[in-house]
């Protein structure tokens, strides 16, 4: 394949799909479409909104084009969707961005076109969902073996996005990626594609549902793992037993999973779990491990605040006159993104028993932790006293003062 005769359209430049237009950017001609003009200004001036790509990087990948149009798109031969796939407030997927994007790359597909999905969805969704809507929208149908020549057909792929935000020793080259395909012609082209920007090597699952899957539950073993290590904490919580002390001594055998208690929010683990719940629940089947384990983690906010309560009246301070200070308010450790952080269900917590809580986190500018989280910010902790003090988020700056192996 000559990575030269592709023009690669990206629908969606947020943290999945900038740090991929701009991979293939230095391969070949890239259109970036998201339906964000705000970010498209921005992208155009060399500025990523989500601060994860620089201006050098950018730069870097002199192919790249950004539109706010999507027919801007129309010379594209290959549509990488890398939409968010949230839930919403009752945890039901919600998939009105990816279904919005098939409908509009829809008519921009010409013969022999590859439409890969990178956005987590539940099993089966490109076959029951994302492929019918481009086959509507295109006027055209989705080739597979056995249909004849390439007149008025397309193809499709699902290859799961891996990074892992935070994590600078992993960047997109150097995650195995996982690519398929709806055809096996597809599912080469496909890979080939991966090959040219994964230097880490790419994975050809046999299946577009096989990816789909694969990619859940990656997600749900963290989920589980972590809700183990939190119903594991609120146990020695309860019999006095220092947790951190237990698993160091525990994590010299060999096997022993590297997984520790905290607070599970962002857009991945804390929400692909209820792609698949949802859907085992409209199978009849039970799930009833992987149900337990997202309940156990969307209570441990309240359970880390009711601790320090009961730690303040122990020391004979009143919840009302107490003032806790908060270290760390994003989604995880070493990130500048705050969706979903459950920090903010921790304020609200310890608020709701009348403490009074201020917050600090050095990734995050002070006014956007005001809007999101409280009007009590600090610019630093240092030199202030607290009746309580809760180390959120593990960011390296606080390590200094949290208590290590
Ligand atoms: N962020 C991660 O670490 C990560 C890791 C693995 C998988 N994923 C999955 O990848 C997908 C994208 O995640 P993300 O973190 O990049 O989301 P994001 O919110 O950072 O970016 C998505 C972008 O898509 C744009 N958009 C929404 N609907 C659109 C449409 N119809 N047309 C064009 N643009 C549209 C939004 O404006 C936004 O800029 C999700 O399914 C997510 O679960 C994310």
């Amino acid at each position: 394949m000559n990575i030269k005769s592709l023009h690669i359209g990206i629908i969606g430049l947020g943290y999945v799909g900038l740090p991929l237009a701009v991979e293939f950017g230095k391969l070949t001609n890239v259109s970036g479409y998201d339906k964000n003009f705000e970010l498209i200004n921005s992208l155009k001036n060399g500025n990523d909104l989500n601060n994860e790509i620089s201006s050098e990087q950018l730069c870097s990948a002199h192919s790249i084009e950004f539109f706010s149009n999507i027919n801007d798109l129309e010379s594209c031969n290959v549509y990488i969707v890398c939409v968010p796939t949230p839930v919403d407030e009752n945890k039901v997927p919600n998939l009105e961005h990816l279904i919005q994007a098939c409908e509009r790359i829809g008519p921009l597909i010409s013969d022999d076109d590859i439409v890969i999905f990178e956005s987590t969805v539940f099993p089966g969704a490109t076959d029951s969902i994302c492929i019918p809507k481009l086959e509507k929208f295109s006027g055209k149908l989705c080739w597979t073996e056995g249909a004849g020549d390439m007149v008025n057909k397309f193809h499709v792929g699902y290859s799961p996005e891996r990074i892992n935000p935070g994590d600078k020793g992993r960047k997109i080259a150097d995650i195995i990626k996982i690519t398929s395909g709806s055809s096996v012609i597809a599912q080469k082209r496909i890979k080939q594609l991966y090959e040219t920007i994964i230097k880490a090597g790419v994975y050809d699952a046999r299946s577009i549902i096989v990816a789909e899957t694969a990619k859940v539950i990656e997600n749900i073993q963290r989920d589980v793992n972590i809700a183990l290590m939190n119903e594991f904490s609120n146990f020695c919580y309860k019999l006095n037993i220092d947790t951190r002390e237990v698993i160091c001594a525990a994590q010299t055998k060999w096997n022993f999973l590297q997984f520790t208690p905290g607070l599970v929010g962002g857009h991945c683990i804390g929400v692909d779990p209820y792609y698949l719940t949802n859907l085992a629940q409209k199978r009849n089947c039970d799930v009833d491990l992987i149900t337990t384990a997202r309940l156990i983690n969307e209570a441990f906010p309240a359970q880390i605040a009711r601790r320090l309560i009961t730690a303040l009246i122990k020391n004979k301070i009143l919840p009302q006159n107490a003032e806790v200070i908060i270290l760390g308010v994003t989604f995880k450790e070493n990130v500048t993104d705050i969706r979903n952080s459950k920090v903010k269900e921790l304020i609200d917590e310890l608020e709701s028993w009348g403490v009074k809580v201020f917050a600090h986190d050095p990734t995050v500018p002070i006014e956007i932790i005001e809007e999101n989280f409280t009007n009590n910010v600090l610019s630093t902790y240092v030199n202030s006293s607290f009746d309580g003090i809760i180390v959120a988020v593990g960011h390296d700056e606080f390590k200094a003062i949290t208590p290590q192996n």
